[in-house]
């Protein structure tokens, strides 16, 4: 196993809420970016959940929410992990976490990843923050399986801890190393009221592809990576937007996934995809103009199918979990 830290070890700046509670912010991401399945993911600004952690009197983890999350500790995501801090620091005591989801259940921007953040950094500060970022990324990954029926991926729940773009190892998720981006960048979010479980989005994959299609999706994820590293984003759509692997399944799903497509493009962004297992969908933009007329058009294409959405305007988060 390869462990790379991101940056210079983050030690947590504590805030106590009182006598022994502290509260962190997990933020949102987009994960796979197109041919990135599993492999790449982006931390978003402004959006995600809140977890407050206080001292308990009963060893081990309990939780409270006014979300409808599974409140068994051993399935719940924001739980596991802090039980895995927990374990890691050595600690014996008892903790409850009350998690405040601000990203919607099945959304498809990380949710499930951004209460894992944040419970384990919660957990971390509640106890003197002893452990940096790198030295959580099992607990979190671990946390986060429990949405994927098990498997392990960190392309939400990684960016989700350290801020920014990074890119996750499908054969060994604690294989991360971060990707810079050199130029600003503006996200149009579309966020249809529809729930897509990502279990579920994961067992409708196909288990075969064409060995063909697998080298030009290898291909593909290599030159876009090469596109947002050098800040040629004016070409990142032709490698994000012809995913042949992962997209064409879950667009099934989607029915306003080529209207939507086509609106943010028109409206001059430089790519658009589905964000996660979906039904989310991102598009990246110049500017946060272009941003907004992205998110309006993709809203539009969604209410043609007489599908509800939010359109957001965000930008990148370079700083992961923190104290709230
Ligand atoms: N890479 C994962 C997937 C992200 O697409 O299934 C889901 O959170």
């Amino acid at each position: 196993m390869t462990i790379t830290t991101l940056s210079k070890p983050q030690t947590a700046s504590i805030r106590r809420t009182g006598e022994g509670s502290a509260v962190a912010f997990g933020p949102a991401s987009l994960s796979n970016l197109g041919p990135g399945f599993d492999t790449l993911g982006l931390c978003l600004a402004g959006i995600g959940d809140t977890v407050t952690a206080v001292m308990s009197d009963a060893p081990g983890i309990t939780v409270q929410s006014s979300a409808l999350l599974p409140l068994d500790a051993a399935k719940n995501t924001a739980a596991r992990a802090g039980q895995r801090v927990l374990e890691a620091i050595g600690a014996d005591c008892g903790v409850h976490l009350d998690i405040e989801k601000g990203i919607a259940l099945g959304s498809g921007i990380g949710g499930s990843a951004a209460s894992a953040a944040a419970g384990a950094w919660a957990v971390n500060m509640l106890l003197g923050a002893p452990l940096a970022k790198h030295e959580m990324v099992d607990a979190v990954l671990e946390g986060e399986a429990l949405a994927s029926g098990g498997e392990w991926h960190g392309d939400n729940v990684l960016p989700a801890l350290f801020g920014g773009l990074v890119l996750t190892s499908p054969l060994d998720p604690s294989d991360y190393r971060p990707v810079s981006l050199l130029r600003p960048l503006h996200i149009a979010l579309l966020l249809p009221s529809l729930t897509v479980l990502t279990a579920d989005a994961r067992d409708i994959l196909p288990a075969r592809v064409p060995f063909r299609v697998a080298v030009e999706n290898a291909s593909d994820l290599a030159f876009m990576i090469q596109t947002l590293t050098t800040g040629d984003y004016e070409t990142v759509g032709v490698y994000m937007m012809r995913d042949r692997l992962v997209e064409p399944a879950r667009s099934a799903l989607l029915p306003f996934f080529e209207e939507a497509c086509a609106g943010a493009m028109a409206a001059g962004a430089w790519a658009a995809a589905i964000t996660g297992s979906g039904p989310a969908m991102f598009a990246l933009a110049p500017d946060g103009h272009v941003a907004r007329e992205a998110a309006d058009a993709m809203v539009r294409a969604t209410a043609k199918h007489g599908v509800a959405a939010q359109g957001v305007v965000t930008t990148p988060d370079f700083r992961g979990v923190r104290a709230a």
